[in-house]
């Protein structure tokens, strides 16, 4: 299969260490650049996207550069990947971010069609993207909804690397995505004949807090014991806002069955620690 991964980032370059069995190209250059005579050189079967503006606070700064990033490349590479054929298929990652948790109004974790309610421009650029991809056309694109990601890479993109940095980590409710689980959700829409296109929420099974992770990076001795404090203490002083989200996927969970994130998380420690 000939894939195009777009992006060099952490997700960029977990798919392309995972995905070696196949005849992957990894687009270096801008996205925007990524066009249709590009693409028909390249003849990708799939097209994911993994590039994008992710620094909250630059995005609050650099908004144009960040909507450039974020929401206009992006639809310009869908639009040209449907120009070239009508096989081509799109991934694109966007994030369970869009949504202010960590539950909904009702109590209920997030489900992938519910409307978002983004708390920083980052959120919005990613939501507006993904509307503007469904609307483009909701059949030739999977758009991949991951939360907190995490790995035993030692990157500063990877989420335990920033929470092993923090004294004191709140203690509220929230997914979280391993690499494995990106990798086995990708896996499956590069093989699957049907039902594929569409949002899918991507996390690892149950829910987790940055204070019991901070626990677990305790104890493999990655850190010293974390202190709780309130959401409302780390709203005082953060900016943007964190966001805390749930998150809940049907389709997800049936299709991908996702192991428990507790697991996943002293598997990923364990290598980090070693
Ligand atoms: N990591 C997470 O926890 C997480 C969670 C939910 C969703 N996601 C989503 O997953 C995707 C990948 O995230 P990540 O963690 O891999 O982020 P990352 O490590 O920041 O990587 C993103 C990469 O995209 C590049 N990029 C930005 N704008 C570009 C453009 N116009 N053309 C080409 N490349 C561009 C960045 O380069 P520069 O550094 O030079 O800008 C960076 O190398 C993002 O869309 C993000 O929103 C990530």
């Amino acid at each position: 299969m000939n894939i195009v991964i777009i992006g060099k980032g952490q997700v960029g370059s977990i798919l392309t260490e995972a995905l070696t069995d196949h005849n992957v190209t990894v687009w270096q250059q801008n996205l925007i650049d990524l066009t249709a005579d590009e693409l028909a050189k390249l003849n990708p079967d799939v097209v994911i996207n993994a590039a994008g503006k992710t620094d909250l606070l630059w995005c609050e700064t650099h908004a144009l550069q960040a909507f450039h990033s974020n929401v206009e490349a992006p639809v310009a590479v869908y639009r040209a990947v449907r120009s070239l054929n009508d096989k081509t298929f799109f991934i694109h990652f966007s994030s369970g971010c869009i949504w202010d948790g960590p539950y909904r109004t009702d109590g209920k974790p997030f489900g992938p069609y519910d409307p978002p309610t983004p708390a920083a421009f980052y959120s919005w650029t990613k939501a507006a993207c993904d509307s503007m991809l469904l609307a483009e056309d909701p059949n030739r694109v999977a758009i991949l909804r991951p939360r907190q990601v995490f790995s035993p890479i030692t990157s500063p993109r990877n989420t335990l690397m920033k929470l092993v940095r923090y004294e004191k980590l709140i203690d509220t409710p929230n997914s979280m995505t391993s690499a494995e689980t990106i990798v086995k959700m990708v896996r499956y829409l590069l093989t699957a004949t049907g039902d594929r296109a569409g949002v899918w929420n991507v996390y690892d099974k149950g829910v987790t807090t940055p204070f019991r992770v901070g626990q677990l990076l305790a104890e493999a001795k990655l850190r010293g014991e974390p202190t709780a404090f309130t959401k409302a203490e780390l709203d005082a002083f953060h900016k943007p806002k964190r966001v805390d989200t749930v998150l809940y996927d049907e389709r997800f969970e049936k299709t991908i069955k996702p192991e428990p994130v507790e697991d996943m998380l002293r598997a990923a420690i364990a290598g980090l620690a070693a």
